[in-house]
């Protein structure tokens, strides 16, 4: 007999998004209903998720196409947290779900995952833009027809078109910089201010790249897992006022700070556990920051680390019923936790 549940596969499900989501989605009312796989590259993290009654199917990355379009034709719901910038495997994802779809009769779905450097700007070797992007503006259109070759628009882009000429419906999440211990089962700490404390680290003081005037918004993990699973959930029960391809891009956040505010934080935490000898934040150049973060790229770290990003979660507050009580002082006050969390990592 076929099974009845949903089938719904995570790729990146041992990383810190794609973790966190799969043990909110564990924990909803919902998982009794649902047959949960994992996509993984590493044999050796299978035990640890079939523990938790989750199936883990075996790719050799997300270069392997054949590997992502054959996880894909098994499921109705793939939520995709692996790359934001990894196009052929997202269209490959939707490839497989339209042969899913095709063999059902039913409509499966990608949930895919970008991130506002989407929105990033140049301020320091063009003009600065702080603009700020609503989710009801029309994002597709603007990542299609943006002048610069940036590899998380062009994986969005490459969703919606493969979707769109599939009929499989698409739907991307952009979260900006995420905080807060995670919650799945392997990766637990985020990105930016985990990799702006190692270089914090390695200079021995807490480093903001040019004036960190720059703005950007945040978003807890545990309120990112939330909306994903509030998504999900209107996915799996086809509500008719859910968008999808073109019109599903949407951000998730919870208030704006500025690099300087990061490398602060940073600074203060990483001082009061003797990590630093100092608290003073001193500005480093694209240059110098490029050379160590991003291999020489300055583009890259401008766009990442140094950037106006700046978005408002429209859809999620005014449409999905999200909400959250979470403002700036509670991304001011995380820099100890996230610290305290690393303190192994860069007493070592
Ligand atoms: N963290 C943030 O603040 C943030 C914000 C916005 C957007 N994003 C974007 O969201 C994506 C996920 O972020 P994250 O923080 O969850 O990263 P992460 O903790 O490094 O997790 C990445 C996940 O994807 C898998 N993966 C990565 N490259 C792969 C490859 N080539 N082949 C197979 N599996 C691969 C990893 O598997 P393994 O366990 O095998 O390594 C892991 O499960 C990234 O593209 C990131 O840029 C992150």
């Amino acid at each position: 007999m076929a099974d009845s549940k949903t089938q719904v596969l995570i790729v990146g499900a041992t990383g810190y998004i794609g973790g966190s989501v799969l043990s909110e989605i564990l924990r909803s009312p919902e998982a009794s209903q649902l047959s949960i796989s994992a996509l993984i590259r590493r044999p050796e993290q299978a035990a640890k998720l079939e523990a938790l009654g989750v199936k883990s199917l075996q790719f050799q990355g997300l270069d392997d196409l054949e590997g992502c379009r054959d996880a894909a034709s098994k499921n109705d719901v793939v939520i995709n947290a692996a790359s934001a910038s990894h196009d052929s495997s997202a269209k490959a994802l939707i490839e497989g779900l339209a042969l899913r779809q095709k063999a059902t009769g039913r409509g499966s779905y990608l949930i895919h995952t970008s991130g506002t450097s989407i929105l990033g700007d140049h301020p320091y070797t063009a003009t600065a833009q702080e603009k700020i992007w609503s989710d009801e503006d029309n994002i597709y259109a603007m990542e299609k027809s943006y002048p610069e070759r940036y590899g998380q628009r062009v994986a969005d882009v490459a969703v919606v078109e493969t979707g769109l000429s599939l009929g499989v419906k698409t739907y991307i999440v952009v979260p900006p910089t995420i905080y807060g211990k995670g919650s799945g089962p392997f990766a637990t700490l985020s990105q930016q201010v985990p990799n702006l404390a190692r270089l914090a680290r390695r200079r021995g003081y807490a480093a903001v790249i040019e004036s960190g005037k720059g703005i950007w918004n945040h978003v807890h993990m545990d309120d990112l897992s939330a909306f994903y699973l509030m998504l999900f959930r209107a996915v799996i029960q086809k509500q008719s006022w859910l968008p999808s391809g073109p019109e599903a891009i949407f951000f998730v956040e919870s208030g704006e700070h500025t690099w300087l505010q990061v490398s602060q934080g940073i600074a203060d935490a990483m001082h009061k556990r003797g990590l630093l000898a100092t608290n003073e934040v001193k500005s480093i150049s694209l240059k110098e920051a490029a050379a160590e973060i991003t291999k020489g790229n300055e583009s890259l770290v401008e766009i990442t680390l140094a950037s106006n990003a700046r978005a408002r979660a429209d859809f999620a507050r005014n449409r999905l019923g999200w909400s959250t009580a979470r403002g700036l002082e509670d991304f001011l006050r995380h820099f100890d936790g996230e610290i305290e969390a690393m303190l192994g990592e860069l007493q070592g």
